[in-house]
């Protein structure tokens, strides 16, 4: 998690302290959990477990798969410092880090916030170049960023897959007649993700320091 956490737009405010629920109870739980086999939830249903209700767990969802996250009440109950993944499934926010406007399991266009902005259109090196070979240099980047795209969100899967505080508990199903997220449209990239965009003129200068 430490690479990820370099971006900027950390995870807010410091935890507020509140007492975990013990072990034992966890333990019950859990098998209770995994006895019912895994549950279906659609968006609505699911933003009922965002740690308001002491009777419900907390679950989070990212890559429609829902985790409990009930071990850490302080993190993402209310007050945590990660409350806003509760109830939801916000696996865009988890790749861009924008806790504000990315709370969606959207990821169209997000690929984009690794691709490089055009700022060197002037320098002889652009120049040089034909338009189909930035054609496939742009295909080539693309296929990386999408990569790159991948790769933020199974370090998350990952994460809460390999932890042993947290388990899968069921998938995000849609709700009758809903449509499937984004349905095709480009999300516009968030400012942070924007701003963090590599530029090319930086790129070449990096290539050209390297060689
Ligand atoms: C894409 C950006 C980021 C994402 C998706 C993210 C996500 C998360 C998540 C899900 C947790 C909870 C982990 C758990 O359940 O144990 C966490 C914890 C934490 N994050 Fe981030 N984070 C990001 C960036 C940052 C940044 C930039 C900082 C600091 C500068 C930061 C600082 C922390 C700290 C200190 C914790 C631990 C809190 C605690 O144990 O009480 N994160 N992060």
């Amino acid at each position: 998690m430490s690479d990820l956490r370099q971006r900027s737009n950390p995870g807010a405010a410091a935890p507020s302290p509140k007492t975990s629920e013990s072990l034992g109870k966890q333990i019950k739980r859990n098998l209770t959990c995994l006895q019912r086999g895994p549950i279906l939830l659609t968006p609505s249903e699911l933003s009922l477990y965002n740690g308001t209700s002491p009777t419900l767990p907390i679950y989070i969802s990212i890559n429609h798969t829902i985790y409990d996250v009930s071990a850490s009440p302080y993190m993402y109950g209310p007050g945590g410092g990660y409350s806003f993944f509760a109830g939801r499934d916000a696996t865009r926010a988890f790749v861009t880090g924008c806790f504000q406007d990315d709370l969606t399991s959207d990821l169209t266009g997000v690929e984009e916030m690794f691709m490089p902005i055009e700022d060197d259109d002037e320098s002889e090196a652009e120049k040089r170049l034909s338009k189909a070979e930035k054609k496939l240099r742009r295909e080539r980047e693309m296929r990386e960023a999408r990569r790159k795209v991948d790769e933020h969100v199974k370090h998350w899967v990952d994460f809460y897959e390999k932890s042993d505080k947290y388990f899968a508990a069921g998938k995000v199903v849609r709700a009758h007649g809903e449509e499937k997220g984004g349905a095709g449209k480009k999300r516009e990239l968030c400012e942070a993700a924007k701003k963090g965009r590599p530029k090319r003129s930086k790129l070449r200068e990096e290539k050209e320091k390297s060689e």
